[in-house]
């Protein structure tokens, strides 16, 4: 495995109050970098001060979007600092890598840098249930040019940011409209990468539903418009005639590690689940009827949000009375309980880094 080097701060930032700070606006001390040139490979592992980046003005990336990234959380559980599926987390980055055409990164080194990285940055881990210190590995091209094509040489970089909830009214239903004039990604496209392409195709449309009074968007297939995709910042989880419903992937939806969390966890509960294509009029359809008794989303940034309002073509579907359904709430408490160590992990996603 590579070594990693450090690099010290001069001078380390005051620690903001997280319950004031919202989501992703505050930065730690410290944060990983590597890179990638032909000759040397991924090379230079180092954990150095936070600092902004210099790029060419031709820099591929800006240009052409080649880039990649993931979003992982690090949570205290009492004077332990843990993570939440890192494994899995790195295993996806490199899958986005495959799709991407960027050369894929040693996991190992990637991890153990990581695991310095916080260990470095412990103090920076808030304490607080419902708090955490989100991770942001992220990879672009470097090459300084014009033409369109696979870059030559790359960064890594991860940056810490402590957090409280995504949403800022927190674990409350959200409205949802489902898209029907725009689409984000099609099968045999980017749709499966954690890439910044799908989150700028999802900009516009978010803006339209803002402007229509709902959270997010819900987008259906790019061919036919007809089948349930994901949120963009989630995947959708159903539950219809007492069964977790969620789409399988297909290539073109993110393969959430929350969404995977959820899926294990209902079958430890015993509870069935199905992975399958979704028509949004077969929800139409068990909405009428009275058998859709939950829709939330799931994501490491959200963890779990229950959806109280599904709006399609100028009408609302109110989901269990516009609140938060029963299923939602109790995986809700079960996956925050797995992250704060009330709960004892049995499937192995903590894992223990440092002690504070
Ligand atoms: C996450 O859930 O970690 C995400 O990456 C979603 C979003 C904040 C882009």
């Amino acid at each position: 495995m590579a070594e990693i080097k450090f690099e010290k701060a001069a001078k380390l930032k005051a620690k903001p109050d997280v319950s004031k700070i919202g989501f992703g606006t505050h930065f730690t001390d410290y944060m990983f970098e590597m890179d990638y040139d032909k000759e040397h490979g991924w090379h230079d592992a180092r954990i150095i001060p936070y600092h902004d980046i210099t790029v060419s003005p031709a820099n591929t990336t800006l240009h052409y979007g080649q880039a990649i990234f993931e979003g992982m959380k690090a949570f205290r559980q009492g004077d332990k600092v843990v993570m939440f599926r890192p494994m899995d987390h790195l295993r996806r980055l490199n899958n986005s890598c495959r799709i991407l055409d960027i050369p894929p990164v040693d996991i190992d080194t990637v991890h153990e840098g990581l695991r310095k990285l916080i260990t470095t940055e412990k103090a920076w881990v808030p304490a607080k249930k419902g708090q955490s210190l989100y991770i942001r590995p992220f990879i672009f091209a470097t090459d300084p040019y014009l033409g369109v094509s696979v870059s030559s040489s790359y960064t890594l970089l991860i940056i810490l940011s402590p957090v409280a909830a995504y949403y800022a009214h927190g674990f409350a239903p959200v409205k949802i409209m489902v898209e029907d004039t725009y689409v984000r990604a099609v099968r045999g496209g980017l749709g499966e990468a954690k890439t910044p392409a799908n989150y700028a195709a999802s900009l516009h449309a978010g803006l339209v539903a803002h402007q229509k009074g709902y959270d997010q968007t819900l987008w259906l297939d790019g061919v036919e418009r007809k089948y349930i995709e994901e949120v963009g910042s989630m995947n959708i989880l159903f539950k219809i005639k007492g069964e977790i419903v969620t789409p399988e992937l297909d290539g073109s939806i993110l393969n959430g590690i929350t969404r995977r969390t959820v899926l294990a966890i209902a079958k430890e509960w015993g509870i069935p689940t199905s992975e399958r294509r979704i028509s949004i009029d077969e929800i139409r359809e068990a909405y009428t009827d009275g058998d859709l008794e939950e829709v939330f989303g799931s994501g490491t940034a959200a963890v779990i949000s229950p959806v109280g309002v599904l709006g399609y073509k100028g009408e609302d579907m109110v989901i269990n009375d516009g609140k938060i359904g029963s299923f939602a709430q109790k995986m809700f408490e079960h996956i925050t309980g797995l992250h704060s160590g009330e709960l004892k992990d049995t499937q192995g996603f903590v894992e223990f880094v440092t002690e504070m």
